[in-house]
This record gives C-alpha cells, structure tokens and sequence, in this order.
C-alpha cells in the first residue's frame, strides 16, 4: 500500500520534474539533447511532457506534443509568451500529423513508456513529419544487467515507464530503420547515479 502510494507520488509530473531537477537530470538532458542536432530550424518534441526540455531548444522553432494533457496544459502556461514554443495534446497514432515538415524530430525518454508494437508505428508517424534529410533522435534510459547499481535499479524499477530495454533490445527494435549513429550517453554521476542514455540518429530514408 505504501509502496503502491510512493510510486503514484513520484510519477506525478511536477514530483518526477522536481526530482529530476535535484539529481540533475534535466540539466545533463538539456546539454546531450541539443549537443546531436545538426540544424536548427522547425522542430518536434514527441513527449515533451510539461515541457521540461524547452529551455535547450529557443533558438528553435519549438513545437512539443504529449499525450497528457494535464502536462501540455502546465508547459503552454510555463512558455506563455516566449517566441517561436508551442505545444499541443495529441496521441500521434490516432491523429496523422503533419508530413514533411520539421527538419528534426526529438523522441526522448518516452521509449520506456511504450510497447515493443507501439514504438515501430510511432518512428513510422514521427519519420513522415520529418522532410527529406530531416533527422529523428532517438534518447531512451537504457538497463545494464552488471552496470546499474543498486540505486539505479531502484530508480527503473519506480519509474512509470514499464518498458526498460537492454542496448540490444533497442538494437533490435531499431534495425529496420536508417541508423546513422548510435551512441550511450553517461549519466552524472551525483550522489545519485541514474541511468546511462541512448541515443540513435536516424535519417529519413
Ligand atoms: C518521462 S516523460 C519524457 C519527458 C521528456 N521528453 C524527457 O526526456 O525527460 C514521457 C512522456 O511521454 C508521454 N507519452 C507516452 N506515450 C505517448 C504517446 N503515445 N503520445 C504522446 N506522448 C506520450 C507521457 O505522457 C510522458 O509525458
């Protein structure tokens, strides 16, 4: 019961969003997220959740979608104002999104929430708004059996996100697709160590 009450409190939005600013997590994301696009210009955040991400990308032309709405409502309250970010509820799979559009697509830690079945059809919706040559990059927390402390697994084991692959597992999943780069980003490593990130560049073919 308590376990069952810690876990609903932590996944809260603004819990999880405060933690993550206490560990540093969102600041190490705001560095490695933007550290991979080439180009700036239009973009796409899938699972921008309130918009923790935002502040890496105002040079942009933002645009952040998520599924809960009580999220996007907080990030369109948080960016009132500010040039250039705009966000919007939808679930991408049952509304076709715009076709060639942005020149970079970012999917970041929302892998881990969805299904072996969902994630091919989301890329597949995601890779047609990007236009020819647009690039999609792809962050997901990663499970390393031997890697992850004792801390780190406690972390995964809370999350909400019930799908925690292995790198291979994301291998696998991704080898239809056009992977230019794959690479694992190293977590902080703070009084609290989470997990290590990976991240694939793959181009529109
Ligand atoms: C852990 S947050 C990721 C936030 C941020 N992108 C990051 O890297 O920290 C995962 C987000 O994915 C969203 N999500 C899950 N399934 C989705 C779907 N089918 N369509 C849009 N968003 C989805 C959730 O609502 C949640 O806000």
């Amino acid at each position: 019961m308590l376990h069952r009450f810690a876990k609903w409190f932590i996944n809260i939005p603004i819990v999880w969003n405060t933690f993550q600013n206490v560990v540093g997590a969102n600041s190490w994301k705001n560095r490695i997220y933007p550290s991979v696009f080439k180009s700036k210009g239009a973009m796409l955040d899938f699972g921008c959740s309130m918009g923790n991400n935002t502040e890496a990308f105002l040079q942009f032309k933002y645009h952040g979608v998520d599924i809960d709405r009580a999220a996007i409502e907080a990030a369109k309250k948080r960016w009132a104002g500010t040039p250039d970010v705009s966000f919007e509820s939808l679930d991408i799979l049952k509304h076709p999104y715009m076709h060639n559009y942005f020149d970079n697509v970012l999917f970041a830690g929302t892998g881990h929430h969805l299904t072996d079945e969902e994630i091919p059809h989301i890329l597949d919706a995601l890779l047609l708004t990007l236009h020819p040559g647009g690039e999609l990059h792809f962050f997901d927390v990663l499970r390393q059996p031997g890697k992850d402390r004792f801390i780190t697994r406690i972390i995964m084991n809370n999350d909400q996100g019930k799908n925690m692959r292995t790198r291979e597992m994301y291998r696998a999943m991704f080898a239809p697709y056009n992977v230019v780069e794959e690479k694992v980003f190293e977590s902080p490593d703070r009084f609290i160590k989470l997990q290590d990130m990976l991240y694939f560049r793959v181009g529109k073919n």
